[in-house]
């Protein structure tokens, strides 16, 4: 893809703009790689570039003593200080802490997983701190907004965070949590397969539909997203449009074959290797296994472009070097169980929407594992060669797309039009208990609510006919996951009976309970609403008003009523709302109720609990930024320090000497030596106040020198305005007298009249005689003693001589240039006279 090309686009079409606009932020949060881009008016629409430059960060936060680090400053810590460096976050979000993924984890990182209060995980410091994996994560969050914010130029709120098509309710949580304590703001969470079609779709046209498969091989698992594409003709009033339809119809996926998956067949290799030739266990020695990853991962890239690799750690296990070599022959047998691992969600996508390879135009590579040869050979023989395509960026095209798709929803900007239809993966039911009419036992009913596939951005309605309160249960059909828990949530609708009462006391006819299920865009589930309704018992007006719509019967609201209460009956969703059939207006009336969520075995943190992260994040921030202020003067202070000592070093005829006398240059020398003693002594235990008052101590010494100085670069320059205005007077009071003259003498009538003439002359020489006497008394003052005038105040003298001028100028002719209607000072100037430097311009000049 040209990159030039897209960029150029959408810069243009950012600019389209009507209204206040405030940046937004695209986040794909991989468990190896952070990328972000930047969607602002004005600002070209890219990738962000870290502080290196570097256009993907690592998903790494670590701490070096009490230093928090980022990137790869914060991976590459982890061989040195194993349990402060924090990697591969991302398996960790929404797990409980007893699960497989946290065994899984601890071959990836030495870092302490602990529990946390909410069941879920918390990470452990050397310091025994221990910060939740929504903290940690938030943490790098932060970090991107401040790279955003540094580019916008603004506060930057509003973020889309992609997440695999598989993340659970519990996983979408977790990352919003990580958005909420970072101080973002959700717009949305966006699968990350969907990101990629988005941006396939941003340079392209479909004139006929055509179906991929979006192939994203990420460093922790495979995921494939079916996708067709088409081009809509909409036939509105008006102008016909045109936009892409961007439709998910199914998607598929393996958790644990991705880049990292390969990475840890490659330690085992290597620290096999080294184990057989050293015969130590070095599987417990979280350093040791901390180099050995760093170096599988290193080794793997090479291996990708060559049949072998040698592979060198220096005091790999103490003081033990490894020296090996590996060849890649060796590495695929090693993970030779993947291949068809690799290529099952190609198999298990197609199959969800009932198609089979010849269905689809070609499998669009994407992820940074996509480049591994093995795994590209395992999509090459199953997809077959010619259906392959490498024409998106395999690092970039995800969060370029989610930016794009986020640019879309807050409805901001104007860009191509895509809209997107996305599904979620799971089957979601309801479960909730009956009440048995005449003493039977209550039953568990479990009904699907939204089958898999079903599209986001729905809702059901589930209507019941109950007395009292109640719960239901929205559970995923099958365990998403091994250790996940199949419960979404349970909502326990509250204030049944007082509802029903009053319905049933304002007339209602067998009043019901309607609860509302919604799946958001971004993948939550959730009872969204909750009353109770019912139609007020016919009177006669409204046995009239029924007579009108033809409808009449004494029926209870549609199909619900004449089923009973053991099956909900989903009635609608959204595209059809049951709410809307006609009805005589007053005729149903309805009563809220409460909704109490009750979360499974890994809720989401509450309020309050992610205020306090909040806070704790905050403080960290704060005492950062402090330190950071306090090395910032101690640097401004040593540089000046440096730059004195090179001043008063230095013997040649420099402005610094000229313009000082002994004197000053020695009571400088003195504090400087003070200074510096000071620095060498007590510099490393002393606050920004004490940095900022010993620079302002030494600046008040030099700064008289440094103002004479540039007084005397000044003079000429005020001197030279002086004088232009003063001729420039000069020549208009004796053109104004000729043509006084003239006119005396039958010429035209002049514009201007004794008195105005005999005014200006007045501050005329009045500016003269000043400028006279004080330029020759300042010529007599040595270059090291202050200036007996300044030139702000001979600039502000020509002013007034200006301004008097400009008055008189204004005068002339007004009817012809006020047109051009600026108030500038010299917008009515004749141009041969009136430009000498006003006020704007030169200012000061270099310090010494
Ligand atoms: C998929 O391809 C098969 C074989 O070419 C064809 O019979 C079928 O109609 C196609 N299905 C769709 C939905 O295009
Ligand atoms: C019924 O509910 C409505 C709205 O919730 C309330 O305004 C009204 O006072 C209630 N009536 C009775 C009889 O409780
Ligand atoms: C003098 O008269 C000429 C000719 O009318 C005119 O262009 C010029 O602006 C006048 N100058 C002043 C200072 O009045
Ligand atoms: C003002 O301008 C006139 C004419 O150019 C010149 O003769 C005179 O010396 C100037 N006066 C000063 C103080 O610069
Ligand atoms: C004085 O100012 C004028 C107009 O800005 C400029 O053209 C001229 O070179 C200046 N002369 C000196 C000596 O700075």
């Amino acid at each position: 893809m040209s990159r030039n090309l897209l960029l150029g686009f959408l810069f243009l079409l950012t600019l389209n703009l009507h209204q206040a606009l405030a940046s937004l932020l695209a986040i794909d949060y991989g468990s190896e790689w952070i990328k972000a881009s930047l969607m602002k008016p004005g600002v070209p629409f890219d990738v962000l570039l870290n502080k290196d430059s570097k256009r993907k960060i690592q998903s790494s936060v670590g701490w070096k003593n009490d230093d928090r680090l980022f990137g790869s400053d914060a991976y590459n810590l982890a061989s040195r200080f194993p349990t402060d460096s924090f990697n591969f976050l991302k398996y960790l979000q929404g797990v409980p802490f007893d699960s497989e993924a946290v065994s899984y984890y601890a071959t990836l990182s030495s870092a302490d997983t602990v529990k946390s209060s909410r069941n879920t995980i918390s990470l452990r410091r050397s310091d025994g701190t221990e910060w939740t994996v929504e903290e940690l994560i938030a943490m790098q969050f932060s970090y991107v907004k401040e790279l955003a914010e540094s580019v916008a130029g603004e506060k930057v709120t509003d973020v889309v965070v992609t997440v695999p098509p598989f993340y659970t309710q519990a996983e979408r949580d977790a990352v919003v949590d990580a958005i909420e304590i970072a101080g973002l703001r959700t717009l949305a969470l966006v699968n990350d397969g969907t990101a990629v079609a988005v941006n396939y779709a941003m340079t392209r046209t479909f004139p006929e539909p055509e179906v991929h498969i979006i192939y994203d091989a990420g460093a922790s698992a495979i995921r494939t997203t079916l996708v067709e594409f088409s081009t809509v003709e909409s036939t509105g009033k008006g102008k016909p449009k045109s936009y892409t339809q961007v439709n998910v119809l199914s998607s598929g996926f393996d958790r644990r074959s991705g880049g990292t998956e390969l990475d840890r067949r490659l330690v085992k290799i290597l620290v096999e290797d080294f184990m057989n030739k050293n015969q130590i266990d070095i599987t417990k020695d979280k350093r040791a296994m901390s180099k050995f990853r760093k170096e599988a991962n290193r080794l793997k890239a090479i291996l990708s472009a060559n049949s072998e690799a040698v592979s060198t750690i220096e005091s790999a296990y103490k003081d033990i070097d490894y020296r090996g070599r590996i060849k890649r022959s060796q590495f695929e047998t090693a993970a030779s169980d993947l291949k068809v691992r690799f290529v099952i969600p190609l198999h298990t996508c197609l199959a969800k929407a009932g198609l089979t390879f010849e269905n689809i135009t070609s499998v669009i590579l994407t992820g940074g594992a996509s480049r591994t040869p093995m795994i590209q050979q395992a999509v090459r023989s199953t997809a077959g060669e010619d259906k392959v395509a490498v024409n998106v960026n395999a690092d970039e095209a995800a969060v370029l797309g989610a930016g794009f798709y986020g640019a879309g929803l807050s409805r901001q900007f104007k860009t191509k039009e895509i809209k997107v239809s996305d599904v979620y993966m799971y089957d979601i039911q309801a479960s909730y208990t009956t009440v048995p009419k005449g003493g039977g036992s209550p039953k568990t009913i479990t009904s699907t609510i939204f089958p898999p596939s079903s599209n986001t951005g729905s809702k059901k309605t589930l209507t019941f006919k109950r007395k009292d309160d109640f719960s239901i249960k929205l559970l995923y059909k099958k365990i998403p996951f091994i250790d996940h828990s199949q419960e979404v949530v349970e909502a326990k609708i509250g204030g049944v009976a007082e509802a029903i009462a009053n319905l049933t006391e304002q007339g209602v006819f067998e009043p019901v309970i309607k609860t509302t299920i919604a799946l958001s865009e971004s993948g939550f589930v959730s009872i969204s609403d909750a009353i109770a309704v019912g139609e007020v018992k016919q009177d006669s007006i409204k046995d009239k008003i029924k007579g009108l719509f033809g409808g009449g019967s004494s029926d209870p609201p549609s199909p619900t009523s004449t089923s009973t209460d053991s099956e909900p009956t989903v009635l609608t969703d959204e595209s059809t709302t049951v709410d809307d059939t006609p009805k005589p207006l007053g005729a149903e009336i309805s009563v809220p109720l409460t909704i109490d969520f009750e979360f499974g075995p890994t809720p989401p943190m509450t309020a309050e609990e992610k205020r306090a992260a909040r806070t704790r994040l905050r403080e960290i921030d704060n005492i950062e930024g402090s330190k950071r202020r306090t090395e910032e003067a101690r640097n401004n202070l040593e540089s000046y320090l440096y730059k004195l000592r090179d001043l008063l070093s230095d013997d040649s005829e420099t402005p610094f000497t000229k313009c000082s006398q002994p004197g000053e240059r020695s009571a400088i020398q003195n504090k400087l030596e003070e200074t510096l003693a000071w620095m060498h002594d007590e510099a490393d235990n002393a606050d920004t106040k004490q940095f900022l008052e010993k620079l302002s101590g030494l600046e008040g010494l030099e700064r008289p020198i440094a103002h004479r100085y540039r007084e005397i670069e000044e003079f000429p320059k005020a001197l030279n305005d002086s004088q232009m205005w003063n001729w420039s007077s000069r020549l208009f009071i004796t053109e104004a007298k000729q043509n006084l003259t003239a006119e005396a003498e039958g010429g035209p009538p002049a514009r201007y009249t004794q008195a105005e003439i005999d005014a200006l002359e007045k501050v005329l020489k009045e500016h003269e005689a000043w400028l006279a006497e004080w330029v020759a008394k300042q010529r007599q003052v040595p270059m090291n003693q202050d200036p007996v005038i300044l030139t702000s105040e001979m600039r502000a003298r020509a002013k007034t001589l200006e301004n008097h001028l400009q008055k008189l100028w204004k005068k002339k002719a007004p009817s012809k240039k006020k047109s051009k209607g600026s108030q500038g000072s010299t917008s009515g100037a004749p141009s041969e006279t009136a430009t000498p430097g006003n006020d704007k311009g030169q200012k000061s000049h270099d310090e010494l």
